[in-house]
């Protein structure tokens, strides 16, 4: 069978990897992918941007592809899924009408209240007098998030009630996230270590994958500005079974019977943004797709074939399906272009090296500068992956991949996996 991937980063090159695994798949295509997934001869690339609906129905009829991934936030909100199956070809993902629980943290919250999911006490505004109102007595810190869409950076934790006016004033105002920006939630300051769960869901069975953790924070001792993720590892030490048995039955199978309720069933990979609080977990966020860079580290620890579990959430036989996980440990650490996620330069030539299992890169940004050589591309460059038995065996490996990439103005933060040891030694 054929089968394309929609987008061009880590996680669809990590998501390709595993696919690539399957022995029923004999082509897979990337839409668009990048110069370094080609490079690496996962697939074939494809110059169709991931937003662009008309070009992937387009693409998957005239080149008879029998299955569809689509990976990113974007295409799955505009409702690529539902253009693609409209066209009759099944996909991995849900429809825009299930995506809208990462599209718009307005319905997500509801929704949680509505189903008396735990996460942070909010109150949605839509307009900047009234929020403004409202920062004059709310409870500090106070955490502002954009409605919509934000690439990841639509939250502002704010100390002072100047810098809520500020933040309201730049989301709805000056609109900085466009208008993603016409609505805001504010929201209770959560405090406990963060775990990010990804799950298989069918609409109604749901198997989550092993745990990760994300470093979001672009220096280290989680200093700096947010970023779309400088690493990962897997499992979470923090997520012991006793939780992720409290998860099950206080978040993750609420979530789905609600989103079946309110007619809107999810079909793929959910992604449950968790705090653990002194109060137990709470959602900090939904996602409607696979993380990046959790990917990276969870699906190699995927013991099951990733394709026959895509198409059991697809058919809807999820419940009979196998999907186990190695007790193995992983870790990826991710270059990036100095200066990320602010300013920075791009174009530098980029070495990758010849990695085999149980290590790998993926590739997130890289472009073929005019003489056919592979060049940086973006902020986020290369995650450098590893799987060993032990989480410190994970690091030092991943850290020895990530010291084998090679560009002029790489950056990788030294403390991936740090805080995760230290809870472990301290168990
Ligand atoms: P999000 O984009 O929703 O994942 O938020 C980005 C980061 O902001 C999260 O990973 C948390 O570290 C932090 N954050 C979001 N909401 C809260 C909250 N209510 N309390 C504390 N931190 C938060
Ligand atoms: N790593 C966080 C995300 O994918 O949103």
């Amino acid at each position: 069978m054929k089968v394309m991937v929609i987008g061009g980063g880590g996680r669809e090159h990590a998501i390709l990897k595993s696919l690539k695994q399957s022995p029923e798949i004999d082509t897979l295509y990337a839409l668009p992918g990048n110069a370094g997934i080609e490079a690496s001869g996962d697939a074939v690339c494809v110059p169709v941007g991931a937003k662009d609906i008309p070009g992937a129905v387009a693409f998957a009829r005239e080149n008879g592809i029998g299955f569809a991934v689509v990976a990113p936030d974007d295409p799955l909100v505009l409702g690529m899924v539902d253009a693609l199956e409209e066209a009759g070809i099944p996909c991995f993902g849900p429809r825009a009408n299930a995506a809208i629980i990462e599209g718009s943290k307005v319905f997500s919250k509801s929704l949680m209240k509505k189903y008396g999911i735990p996460t942070a006490s909010y109150e949605v505004f839509r307009s900047p007098e009234s929020a403004l109102e409202y920062a004059e007595t709310c409870p500090l810190p106070i955490v502002v998030k954009a409605d919509g869409l934000a690439l990841g950076k639509g939250v502002l934790i704010c100390e002072t009630r100047e810098a809520a006016r500020e933040a309201i004033h730049s989301i709805m105002e000056e609109k900085v996230f466009g208008t993603s920006g016409n609505a805001i939630v504010m929201e209770e300051f959560l405090t406990g270590p963060e775990v990010s769960v990804l799950a298989f869901t069918d609409g109604v069975c749901i198997k989550p994958m092993v745990s990760s953790m994300d470093h979001k924070r672009a220096l280290d001792g989680d200093r700096g500005l947010n970023t779309g993720g400088m690493g990962t590892i897997a499992p979470n030490p923090y997520y012991t079974a006793e939780i992720a048995a409290i998860c099950r039955k206080t978040i993750f199978e609420p979530t789905i019977r609600a989103m079946q309720a309110e007619g809107r069933p999810f079909q793929g990979c959910l992604y449950f943004g968790l705090m653990l609080t002194p109060d137990g977990p709470k959602v900090i966020e939904y996602n409607c797709r696979f993380g990046d860079p959790e990917t990276q580290v969870v699906l190699p620890l995927l013991k099951s074939d990733l394709f026959s579990v895509m198409k059991a959430v697809r058919f809807g036989t999820l419940a009979e399906t196998d999907v186990s996980f190695s007790a193995d440990c992983s870790c990826c650490v991710i270059c990036a272009s100095e200066g990320y996620p602010k300013h920075y330069e791009t174009g530098f030539p980029l070495i990758l090296p010849s990695t085999e299992a149980p290590d790998a890169v993926y590739v997130s940004g890289a472009k073929r500068s005019p003489d056919g050589t592979l060049i940086t591309g973006g902020g986020r460059v290369v995650g450098a992956v590893s799987v060993r038995p032990t989480l410190q065996e994970a690091v030092d490996a991943a850290y020895r991949v990530a010291d084998a990439v090679s560009f002029q103005n790489k950056f990788c933060r030294g403390d991936i996996g740090k805080r995760a040891l230290s809870c472990l030694n301290s168990i």
